[in-house]
């Protein structure tokens, strides 16, 4: 039970990978705070997994405002945050740049970006105070390199990145680490819209091409994602910071 007593926040948990590592963690002991604007798919999760002692906080991750309220209910109940998944996050309209509007662009960045920005500006002030503390972003190989019909996506992914970085370094001092991940494609709902967009006729066609060029050949799990985030939370990975780990099934070495 290596997150026995640890209370962790999970934002985009009603979603399909913050649902698997809400899972792998509460089997690891955790008290959860899963957060999300979807509070029918956030109460639903949280009956699916069975979960001991949780609370749940509908929030928009766009909002500074109710970020803030999330950390403190947090602090309210639990009085401490070992671990916070910054992981909610949209895909955006899909079309090339040239055909995206500034409203599109402008919610990518608001959820992706300033949501993110306020998550570690807020979980940070009080793990800053604890002197401890986990943090792993959720970024993407579009994080990485260039995502055709995905700009926006791409362009907020890699700020996930200097987000991390900079964190990392601002307070390894006080004993907190800062990790992102950066997942090809997994196997939730944000992959089966994109391939039905793609291809809408037949979105198996569309994974099918896919995954002929992931060397491994198939999607992630999401469970084989959280598996990840709780390595990268946990004492095994202690001088681990300011890390970016692709979980691509080999994408970004093609
Ligand atoms: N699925 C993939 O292929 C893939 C690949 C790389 C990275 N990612 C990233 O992983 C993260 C999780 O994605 P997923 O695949 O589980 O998708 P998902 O759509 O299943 O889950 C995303 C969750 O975020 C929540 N959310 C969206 N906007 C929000 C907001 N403003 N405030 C609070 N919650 C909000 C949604 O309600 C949803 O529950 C995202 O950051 C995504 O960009 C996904």
């Amino acid at each position: 039970m290596e997150f026995n007593d640890k209370v962790v926040l999970i934002t985009g948990a009603a979603g399909g990978i913050g649902k698997e590592a809400a899972r792998l963690f509460h089997q690891q002991g955790a008290k959860l705070v899963l957060i999300d604007l979807n509070q029918e798919a956030l109460e639903k999760t949280a009956l699916e997994l069975d979960l001991g002692d949780y609370m749940i906080c509908v929030a928009d991750v766009r909002s500074e405002e109710s970020v803030e309220s999330y950390v403190q209910a947090a602090i309210d109940k639990y009085n401490k945050i070992d671990v916070f998944f910054n992981n909610a996050g949209v895909e955006g309209k899909f079309g090339k740049l040239t055909e995206t509007t500034a409203e599109t662009f402008g919610t990518v960045l608001d959820v992706n970006v300033k949501g993110v920005f306020y998550g570690l500006k807020h979980v940070l002030k009080v793990m800053e105070k604890q002197n401890f503390g986990n943090i792993v972003n959720t970024s993407s190989v579009a994080g990485c390199n260039g995502s055709p019909g995905l700009g926006a996506y791409s362009a907020s992914k890699h700020a996930v990145i200097g987000l991390t970085k900079t964190a990392s370094v601002e307070v390894a001092g006080k004993g907190i680490r800062v990790n992102a991940i950066c997942p090809a494609p997994v196997n939730t709902r944000m992959m089966e819209e994109l391939d039905s967009i793609k291809s809408p006729d037949d979105p198996g066609k569309a994974r099918r091409t896919y995954e002929q060029k992931i060397p491994l050949r198939r999607y992630a799990e999401p469970a084989e994602i959280a598996e990840l985030v709780l390595f990268l939370c946990s004492d095994k990975s202690s001088y681990i910071t300011g890390g970016v780990y692709e979980i691509d099934g080999g994408l970004t070495a093609t």
